[in-house]
């Protein structure tokens, strides 16, 4: 994957700021029904309650922020919220952003660094937009940004349900063409990584991470660094 393709995912995202929200809430083209959207809405509560219950704390990052959907729980456990983005037009729709307590840095993920170290790390979606070859690299950011002991979770799509939504045209190796409202086409990257191949590479960088499915939707994993 070269350098413009993870320029045009970010495009992507920005033109898709206004729509976003659609996708989570399960509104319009997004609307699969009560039985289906249901089943989403109660997965979502299962992981939120598995987060929850793993009481995270502290220092909190949140990489890929966007517009906000994990956010505003992240804020609840947090001290002090920092979410980073490359989108400001995806953060214009975050609510957290204009808490006292959060920090927001605008930045591209591929070349940013923490600048602290944090007690707790999260990042929802946004796995699943790495390229194979980069994910090690971007665990070992993680990694760096956490102090030992400190927690991390992940949320991301499940591939049976990932490919199957109103807004995907078609898959080819690590891209998929994604199609907005006004009908433009997009392509941007899209990974479904193996629940043992994450474990793997987080233990290789000092994190020991659970990762589970749940039945439909979802791949999540809560973690926290051993040295
Ligand atoms: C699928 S969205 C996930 C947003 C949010 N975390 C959620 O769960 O809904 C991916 C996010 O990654 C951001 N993004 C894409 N490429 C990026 C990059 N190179 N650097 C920083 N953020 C990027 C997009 O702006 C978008 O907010």
């Amino acid at each position: 994957m070269t350098d413009q393709q993870l320029q045009d995912q970010l495009k992507y995202y920005k033109e898709r700021a206004p729509e976003y929200d659609d996708w989570w809430y399960r509104r319009g083209t997004f609307n699969q029904g009560d039985e289906a959207n249901q089943i989403w809405f109660d997965e979502i509560s299962t992981i939120k309650d598995a987060f929850k219950a793993e009481h995270f704390h502290g220092d909190f990052l949140e990489l890929a922020a966007g517009t906000g959907t994990w956010s505003s729980l992240f804020l609840k456990e947090a001290l002090i919220l920092t979410i980073v983005d490359g989108s400001e037009e995806m953060l214009s729709h975050n609510p957290v952003v204009s808490e006292p307590n959060v920090r927001t840095i605008i930045a591209d993920l591929f070349s940013w660094s923490p600048d602290q170290l944090y007690d707790s790390v999260a990042f929802t979606f946004w796995i699943s937009h790495l390229p194979r070859e980069r994910l090690a690299s971007f665990f070992t950011m993680v990694s760096r940004c956490l102090k030992p002991g400190g927690k991390m979770f992940f949320i991301d799509d499940r591939e049976v349900a990932g490919t199957r939504e109103s807004h995907v045209v078609g898959t080819s190796g690590q891209t998929m063409v994604r199609k907005l409202n006004n009908g433009d086409h997009a392509t941007i990257v899209k990974n479904f990584f193996g629940d043992k191949e994450i474990e793997q590479i987080a233990a290789s960088v000092g994190i020991e991470l659970h990762v589970h499915c749940t039945p439909k939707y979802f791949q999540y994993g809560i973690g926290s660094k051993t040295v």
